[in-house]
């Protein structure tokens, strides 16, 4: 069957298999590599992408139930060579370690801010309770999200590289999402555990 959608800001149209999943359509037909599978039973999250603005774990999707919908993957939250803040924040905060859950545990904040724009430290957890990581124990997660989010405004952020960026004028309002980039926070996310 044929699926047309927009991944990262290009209109795509591709011919699929009906029982495409949307992370493997992603990762083997559009060769974007930023989301992860990382288990087999939809409870990892490392799949995490956007879909219409809203995070979702892409192996539980069908390429086939994204057409006519925008797909976002955390190559595309920034133009090539840019950090997302949410990204720029993962990095001042060390919010990683291996890489492997940083993609969808960047995409599923994004989601997180876009409906909680300044969420609460509970807020945050529980907003990333279906996003497990195995290296951080979370604890710098929780950091760069909150930093994201400017609650961190008046801390050692505020003179950091957050300061200057899209969030001194509101969490996220000119987050590129739409526009086409490099993943260029972390390690490459593909890694030992990355399904083919
Ligand atoms: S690969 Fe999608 S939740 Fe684990
Ligand atoms: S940094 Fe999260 S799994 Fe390694």
């Amino acid at each position: 069957m044929r699926v047309e959608l927009t991944v990262n800001g290009e209109r795509r149209s591709d011919e699929v298999e009906p029982r495409l999943l949307l992370v493997h359509y992603l990762r083997e037909v559009c060769g974007l590599r930023a989301a992860n599978v990382g288990c087999d039973t939809t409870s990892c999250g490392a799949c995490t992408v956007l879909l219409d603005g809203e995070s979702v774990k892409s192996c539980t999707v069908l390429a086939a139930q994204a057409a006519g919908q925008q797909v976002t993957t955390a190559e595309g939250l920034a133009p090539p060579g840019e950090l997302h803040p949410v990204q720029r924040a993962f990095r001042a905060e060390h919010g990683l370690q291996c890489g492997f859950c940083t993609p969808g545990m960047v995409m599923a904040a994004v989601g997180l801010l876009a409906e909680h724009p300044r969420p609460t430290e509970a807020q945050v957890r529980e907003g990333l309770e279906g996003n497990l990581c195995r290296c951080t124990g979370y604890h710098n997660i929780v950091r760069a999200v909150l930093a994201a989010s400017g609650q961190l405004a008046a801390g050692p952020l505020a003179a950091g590289p957050l300061a200057a960026g899209p969030l001194a004028a509101g969490p996220l309002a000119a987050g590129p999402l739409a526009t086409s980039g490099q993943l260029a926070a972390g390690p490459a996310p593909d890694q030992a555990g990355v399904s083919a």
